[in-house]
């Protein structure tokens, strides 16, 4: 069965959402494998906007089965919040949503941690969603997972075992309240019933999906910039969002994956601190941002903005193995009469042959950029792509001769069918 993974490329916000919505039309899976509520991914059908925090982009076509796995950390608030959403809008997801019974939870402590953290050292600018502290007590296996829901004396002895080391942090080191254990259990046993009838196990489920020849998509959150091991560390989210990821994040085979796309924003944006060697600043940077709406959709944090790095899509596609990409946002550079794109970096004088993830060499990185034409023509209404004008097929095929990946999708809107699709 052939399992299609899908990666953001750079630094996350590329677009999964839409890409992951327009094609999970032909297949019969969607499963996210990492992250938490950090993700937010944007979907807009028709007028409608729906922003997804934990459930898969699959969600809006009412074939798919979306899953949830075993790699990405649950905040059950975020989580009923996103279903009753849905739920407002006539979705109907019973049966249509699994959620491992491995996945870790998100715990009232975490997102405290999460913020407090960031306030008295604000290095990384975390989405506050609690994601770092949930990993770090998965690793220090001392996690809850959704599991630990169904017995009430299992959750109650692990949830005091947490909060007794907690509790110490938060008003030895934060000077904060205590946070009482029986709270917590009401809360989650509370959770459980509510999410109760997608708990299962999924990595059964999809093994058994594999033997039966169906089809699925593996959704990453976030970037391969932001990867715990390849990201620009520690300016990077606590998991994997890298292809490897989508195996254990699943409890799936590698073998099982047959296609890894990335999608490729056609210019470069990042959220939250760390190095950015492409990065604009002033009038250019609030151009871009301007036009490409580039504020976050989980926290509304404006998005910094660049230009195309191919230096960094290269190594992207080094470590997800990327065979073609979907290049979104192009809509976004259609008022530009030219268009700059990094080709390579220098540093003390010397080309570097590979992208360096220190964050010291990083900051001292010259980018290299040629310029290309702009098409100054409006994009948004082109359905194929031999209509695009001549000079977007340049961009685009420079791109592709630059990091060395086919384009196969073309995103001209936020709309599902401003997509344009380039034969190969
Ligand atoms: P955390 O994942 O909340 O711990 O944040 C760590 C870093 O990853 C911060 O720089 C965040 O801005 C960034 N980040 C986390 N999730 C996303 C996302 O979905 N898109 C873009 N950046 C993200």
């Amino acid at each position: 069965m052939p399992v299609h993974v899908i990666v953001g490329s750079q630094w996350g916000d590329e677009g999964k959402g839409k890409i992951v919505d327009h094609l999970s039309e032909n297949v019969d899976i969607v499963a996210r494998y990492q992250g938490g509520a950090n993700a937010g991914h944007t979907v807009v059908i028709g007028q409608q906007e729906y922003i997804l925090h934990l459930i898969p982009s699959g969600i809006f076509n009412e074939n798919v089965i979306c899953v949830i796995g075993n790699g990405v950390v649950v905040d059950p608030a975020a989580l009923l919040e996103e279903i009753e959403m849905l739920r407002s809008f006539g979705l109907d997801i019973k049966k249509r949503l699994l959620i491992s019974h491995n996945a870790h939870l998100i715990m009232p402590y975490h997102k405290l941690l999460d913020r407090l953290r960031e306030e008295q050292n604000s290095r990384i600018g975390t989405t506050g969603r609690g994601i770092g502290p949930a990993y770090i007590d998965k690793f220090s296996r001392t996690g809850i997972r959704i599991v630990d829901l169904l017995d009430r004396e299992v959750l109650c002895k692990k949830i005091k075992t947490n909060l007794e080391e907690k509790n110490k942090v938060l008003k030895q080191i934060y000077g904060e309240e205590e946070l009482q254990v029986d709270d917590i259990i009401e809360q989650y046993q509370e959770f459980d019933k509510l999410i109760d009838e997608f708990v299962t196990d999924t990595s059964f489920y999809l093994n058994n999906a594999l033997k039966e020849n169906k089809t699925m998509l593996a959704e990453g959150a976030q970037g391969a910039l932001l990867d715990i091991d390849h990201g620009t560390y520690p300016y990077v989210t606590s998991s994997n969002p890298t292809s490897g990821g989508a195996c254990t994040g699943l409890g799936i085979p590698p073998t099982a994956i047959t296609k890894i796309t990335g999608i490729v924003k056609a210019y470069t944006t990042r959220v939250g601190n760390g190095p950015f060697p492409t990065e604009l600043f002033g009038e250019e940077s609030d151009l871009l941002r301007r036009w490409g709406n580039e504020f976050g959709a989980t926290t509304g944090r404006p998005r910094r903005c660049g230009w195309f790095d191919a230096m960094l899509v290269r190594y992207s596609a080094r470590v997800n193995g990327i065979q073609e990409m979907a290049i979104t946002k192009l809509d976004v550079l259609s008022d530009l009469s030219e268009i700059p794109v990094c080709t390579g970096y220098r540093l003390n004088g010397k080309i570097l042959k590979t992208f360096p993830t220190d964050e010291k060499r990083l900051d001292k990185l010259e980018p290299m950029y040629e310029t290309l034409p702009g098409w100054k023509q409006t994009l948004t209404e082109i359905t194929q792509y031999s209509d695009l004008p001549e000079r977007a097929i340049q961009y685009i095929t420079r791109l592709e001769e630059l990091t060395g990946i086919p384009a196969r999708i073309i995103s001209v809107g936020a709309r599902r069918d401003q997509t344009v699709f380039k034969d190969v």
